[in-house]
């Protein structure tokens, strides 16, 4: 028997009534990526992303454009009609293959394990059509499939969940919504389906029952885990299978020898990585693509989204860190914001109330209270004092503050940009500064001390007279 080749087909074109949402179903996220990013991600893991067609439809240009980077084909489904119209939609796509795997585009969690393990029985039972179901704790809303016997791989039917007759509720065992088909049956029956039912929709459910009918070989494989294969399509059971990812991905990292403690409280997205000895406190969030190195620490309530952090960092509490890198040794926060471009260099401290925008931090740098870097450059070894100020905006334009090394900015210092400060430079306290300061000179751009002599005195003195 030669290679049997095999395409993929998403449906993902359904708008998701049931999310009252603006946003097509596909899109919402779990574990900070959208439905059908996590689904895409599965089938590249058994087939190249050229044999994956995803059928879309309602706000088909959106759904494309968030996942044009994954190299998959698209199958316009203009109307949405029902499931099995979206195949229907799909056919010259998949003419050209031996066999089809469909996929939902809101059934997420499926792991390429599983995709494998329908594959693999499919070929083995030279199936038609093979279902892949599951025996979840609450089968409600899903389809019910009919075996021919108790024992029996052969299935007769799918009943819908709105067909169900009284009684029939308890069925236990539900269509995931995942099948493997043969390309020639699939092809020669799909124009038999009919949408007289309860949606008015073409059920591709029907050609379990259809194929049967026809003599053809419909089996069924049950899934080993039921919570990997049910579908979101309301915002209880988005947010369950978000919980349920955050669950496994902390388990992963954990596993890795990252401590997570009440790792319940913590979100953390799919694609997070944690180096081992590295220690997360309760209620932090890591966000995207954010890499974290190891023997670190990163303490409560602390956002960091899209960072890389090296090893041995700490971050204290509260600290908000975006699009920023951070290097060994490196002290952050309590409270403190790195918004996006900050670069805070080796063994650099940024303390409690400090902002940092596009702010480059040399190794050992310090800035350790209530400051502002944005558009900055700080050398090595330069402290930076409390309240120090670089006025990088005129209102028009953004303006650069370049301060060398071993510099000393006093406390409460305005560096109005462009500004260069030269390496191992002294600005006093209290400082505007306005115009280049030389390398190891000493700035002082403040009024002069007016010291008045006995004049508190003599004024209370006056007061006490008067009342
Ligand atoms: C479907 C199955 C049900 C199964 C469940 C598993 C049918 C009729 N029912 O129900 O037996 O238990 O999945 O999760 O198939 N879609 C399109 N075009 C359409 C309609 C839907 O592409 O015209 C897409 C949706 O975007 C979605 C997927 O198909 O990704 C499933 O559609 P949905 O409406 O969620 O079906 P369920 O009611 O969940
Ligand atoms: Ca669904």
């Amino acid at each position: 028997m030669g290679a049997v080749s095999l395409a993929v087909v998403i449906m993902a074109a359904g708008k998701g009534t049931r999310l009252k949402s603006q946003r097509p179903k596909v899109l919402h996220e779990i574990g900070g990526k959208p439905l059908l990013t996590h689904v895409i991600a599965a089938a590249a893991r058994i087939v190249a992303p050229a044999d994956i067609f995803l059928v879309v439809g309602h706000q088909a240009e959106r759904v494309e454009a968030a996942v044009a980077h994954m190299g998959v084909k698209f199958v316009l489904q203009a109307e949405q009609l029902g499931t099995g119209h979206a195949i229907q939609c799909a056919q010259g796509a998949i003419a050209s293959y031996d066999d089809v795997l469909v996929l939902s585009g809101d059934v997420p969690l499926l792991r390429p394990e599983t995709i494998e393990l329908l594959r693999s029985f499919h070929r083995s039972e030279d199936a038609a059509m093979t279902i892949l179901t599951a025996v979840p704790a609450n089968p409600h809303g899903y389809g019910r499939v009919v075996r021919k016997g108790l024992e029996s791989a052969e299935v007769e039917a799918i009943v819908e969940q709105k067909a169900l007759a009284p009684g029939q509720e308890a069925w236990a065992e539900i269509n995931t919504g995942i099948y493997g088909f043969r390309a020639s049956a699939l092809l020669n029956h799909l124009n038999e389906l009919s949408n007289a039912n309860h949606q008015g929709e073409y059920y591709l459910t029907d050609l379990a029952r259809i194929l049967s009918g026809a003599g053809e070989r419909v089996v069924a494989v049950e899934a080993l885990d039921a919570g990997e294969v049910l579908g979101a399509n309301t915002i209880p059971e988005l947010v369950a299978l978000d919980a349920a990812l955050r669950a496994q991905t902390a388990q992963r990292l954990m596993l890795h020898g990252v401590t997570i403690f009440r790792s319940e409280t913590c979100v953390i997205d799919a694609d997070v990585e944690v180096g081992p000895d590295t220690v997360i406190e309760p209620y932090v969030q890591l966000l995207g693509g954010t890499q974290i190195g190891s023997n670190c620490l990163i303490r409560s309530s602390t956002v960091i989204e899209n960072s890389r952090l090296a090893d041995n960092v700490l971050v204290r509490q509260s600290c908000v860190i975006t699009d920023s890198v951070i290097e060994t040794g490196a002290k952050i926060g309590p409270f403190a914001h790195l918004r996006p471009g900050s670069e805070i260099g080796e063994e650099a401290h940024v303390g409690n109330f400090v902002e940092t925008k596009k702010a480059k931090l040399g190794k050992g740098a310090k800035a350790n209270h209530l400051t502002y870097l944005g558009d900055a450059v700080v050398g090595a070894g330069s402290n930076i004092g409390a309240g120090v100020i670089t006025c990088n905006y005129d209102g028009v334009n953004k303006h650069t503050t370049v301060i060398g090394e071993g510099a000393f900015v006093g406390s409460d210092s305005t560096l109005v940009a462009p500004i260069s400060i030269g390496d191992g430079a002294y600005i006093g306290a209290g400082s505007c500064i306005t115009r280049e300061v030389p390398a190891d000179a000493l700035a002082v751009g403040r009024s002069r001390q007016v010291t008045k002599e006995g004049w508190a005195a003599a004024r209370r003195t006056r007061q006490k007279r008067e009342c």
